[in-house]
């Protein structure tokens, strides 16, 4: 496996490897856990035998707020390059300076003006015009013909959608299913924050966002968020930043099922400092 540490690097593997197709990437912060493993195999498949899988690790400043956790975020490479050893990635890209990336009087961004409008683009209002952007950067960087994105950022991957759509980027964007903990936890890297007690709460998230679907699926609507506001607020710890029920691609809140168009649960919920994240599929 070979590890880029620039964009001059990474530019020579590009040239060296170019016929070696389809190329396949896996864009992440580190911190590797089995949900972005489970990315990288899906690369794997995609990209079979010829094929081949570049890594990003890259801790992108721009998608991160003011308080937020940017400093914090762990940054365990050695870690994360054995695991991507083990999973058959060909190539890691993880800049050694964020000026690999961002040049310091950098002055274009890109940004979105729909789909981040609810859900964490409402509270976190900046967050997706960095995604946008150094997913853009990436995309350009590793010329790749996939990525993969998981779908515990469920929002994140409609945007990702939606620039590919939007910027005529020659890019197919593949979803991969969430990975969870074995009590239904799904895996992130911010999951290491938590203290033992809030951990053991944690899993709540997902068992209210199933009630809620089940309680959809019943054509009981109306009652599902009040359902999930209640089961979430029986944890302690547990203080709900938003629950919202949005069509699954234009990401608008709805107030009603229409029959065939599916729908999406999503709730993100603070336990101390650590924001935690989860969604589920209603489907007619
Ligand atoms: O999902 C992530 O880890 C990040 O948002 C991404 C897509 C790697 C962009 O920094």
């Amino acid at each position: 496996m070979d590890v880029l540490k620039t964009v001059a690097e990474l530019r020579d593997w590009n040239r060296a490897n170019g016929g070696n197709r389809p190329r396949v990437l896996v864009p992440t912060m580190g911190a590797l856990h089995d949900g972005h493993l489970s990315l990288c195999d899906i690369a794997r498949k995609k990209a079979g035998m010829t094929g081949t899988i570049v890594t990003t690790i890259f801790v992108n400043p721009t998608q991160f707020g003011p308080n937020e956790d940017l400093d914090a975020y762990p940054r365990p490479l050695e870690a994360d390059l054995e695991k991507c050893r083990s999973h058959g990635v060909d190539a890691v890209f993880a800049p050694s300076d964020n000026s690999e990336i961002y040049a310091s009087d950098a002055s274009i961004s890109i940004s979105e003006t729909s789909l981040s409008n609810h859900l964490c683009g409402a509270s976190r209002p900046t967050h997706f015009s960095g995604v946008c952007t150094v997913v853009a950067k990436l995309f350009n960087l590793t010329q790749p013909d996939a990525a993969v994105f998981g779908e515990k950022d469920f929002q994140q991957l409609a945007i990702i959608r939606r620039l590919v759509r939007d910027l005529n980027l020659p890019v197919e964007i593949i979803a991969g299913t969430t990975v969870r903990e074995s009590d239904g936890l799904a895996m992130s890297s911010r999951n290491a924050y938590l203290s033992p007690q809030a951990r053991a709460q944690a899993p709540i998230i997902r068992q209210a966002l199933g009630h809620a679907a089940a309680t959809i699926q019943q054509g009981k609507f109306d009652e599902s968020i009040g359902l999930v506001r209640k089961t979430i607020e029986s944890a302690p710890l547990a203080k709900i930043d938003y629950i919202e029920i949005v069509d699954a691609e234009t990401l608008q809140p709805i107030s009603n099922l229409e029959s065939g168009r599916p729908a999406r649960i999503a709730a993100a919920v603070f336990f101390g400092k650590t924001r935690l994240i989860d969604n589920i599929g209603v489907e007619f």
